[in-house]
Parts: structure tokens; sequence; C-alpha cells
């Protein structure tokens, strides 16, 4: 397994996000992960599509991963893909038509991703499997960083990797929350393969030496 390592810049210094994101890429990074809520599907507010434009400006090569935590999605869909959101992914309750959206997100040229909160069953994706290109499973309540790991949802991301196994489907799962030296191993030994990590990392002394123990831990 090749561990992916995505900082999530909510847990960045917003007065100095670009320093940050440079930060996290020279010490290994290999994608940044860019939470957006709005007050509405979550109890906060974060960035839109201006500050991933001005991100996008300064780094035109690395990879942007949307999550889209804001109901309706469809317009901010448009949106990010205008200013070069790499990859996009939406939860299922935001969507008036799921699979609308996701051919939306395919046609604009990113990657397609749908994300499942802690109780949400992976059935929801029962008609959706030949869309993806990866699933963001949620191990915290979405709508803010540094919230604890929750270990119960192990199980259906073990389930989630046997199916596209079986399947042989070629669709990358990704962890978002609560990942840290502790929580790692074992969510990559369900199947997780993209780590999203914010408050591990940013709030860390040196970001280098902690990207590269959550990686070494994941493989
Ligand atoms: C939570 C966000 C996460 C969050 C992770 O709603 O989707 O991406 O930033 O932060 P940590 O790693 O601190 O749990
Ligand atoms: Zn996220």
């Amino acid at each position: 397994m090749n561990p992916k390592i995505a900082p999530s810049i909510l847990a960045a210094d917003f007065a100095q996000l670009g320093d940050e994101v440079e930060a996290v890429l020279a010490s290994g990074a290999d994608l940044i992960h860019f939470d957006v809520m709005d007050n509405h599907f979550v109890p906060n507010l974060t960035v839109g599509p201006t500050v991933l434009a001005a991100l996008r400006k300064r780094f035109p090569d690395v990879e942007f991963d949307v999550h889209l935590m804001v109901d309706p999605v469809e317009r901010l869909v448009d949106e990010f893909l205008d200013v070069g959101a790499s990859m996009i992914s939406v939860h299922p309750e935001t969507c008036q038509d799921v699979g609308e959206v996701l051919d939306r997100i395919e046609s604009g040229g990113a990657k397609v991703g749908a994300v499942l909160n802690p109780e949400t069953s992976e059935s929801v994706l029962a008609s959706y499997w030949d869309q993806l290109n990866y699933v963001l499973v949620m191990s915290v309540k979405p709508g803010f960083g540094g919230q604890s790991f929750m270990p119960e949802v192990l199980p259906k991301l073990a389930r989630i990797r046997d199916s596209i196994r079986r399947d042989e489907r070629d669709i990358d799962i990704e962890i978002d929350g609560g990942i840290s030296r502790s929580t790692i191993g074992a969510a990559a030994q369900a199947g997780a393969e993209i780590f999203v990590a914010g408050s591990a990392i940013f709030n860390s002394d040196d970001y280098a030496s902690t990207i590269a123990e959550l990686r070494a831990l994941a493989a």
C-alpha cells in the first residue's frame, strides 16, 4: 500500500494560509484537503471558491481535495470546478439528484467522491459505484476539526474495501476525522489509503516528521 497524507487546512493558521500550504507540501503532503462548511448542513462556516482560486494560482500543480459540507451543493460544485478543484466529494444527502451531481464533477474534470457520515451506511452508494473514484468515510461527525476518532466506522470501512476488491473496482478509500499517530494504523488496516489529518499535522511542531511518521504508521 502506498498511503497518501492529506493535511486538512481547517487546522492551519488562516492568517498565513498560503505559507501553511507551502510548508506541508515541502514536508511531504501528497494532497491538500479543503473543507467547505456552510453553517447549514454543518454548524460551522469556512471558506469558499475564492480561497481555492487564490491557492490554485500559487500552487498550479497541487492536488486540491475539496470536501463539500454544504446544502444545496449543486452550484458550489460548478464554482469549485471553475477554480480548479482536483477532487470533489459530496454528501449524498445534500444532492437533489446524486447521480447528476457525480456526473457533473466528472465532466468538470475532477475526481469524483462521495462522503459517508459515521452513521450512514454504504448502501446509500449502491447505485453509484460505477461513477466514483473515491469514497470518503467520516470518522467524526462533520463540522469541526480536533474531534476524537470513532472506531465504530472501521467495520464499514472494511466492508467497503472488501466490496471494492470483490468487484475489482478502481476506487480509493479516504478517511477523515481524528486521524493521528494512535488511530492511523487501524484505519489503514481496515482499508483506508488516503488519510486526512488536520490537527495532528498543523498542531505539531514539525510538519515533516509528523507526516513521515503518519505515513510509516499507515504503511
Ligand atoms: C471535519 C472535517 C475534517 C477535519 C479533520 O468535518 O471534514 O477534514 O478538518 O480535522 P482533524 O484531523 O483535526 O480531525
Ligand atoms: Zn474533511
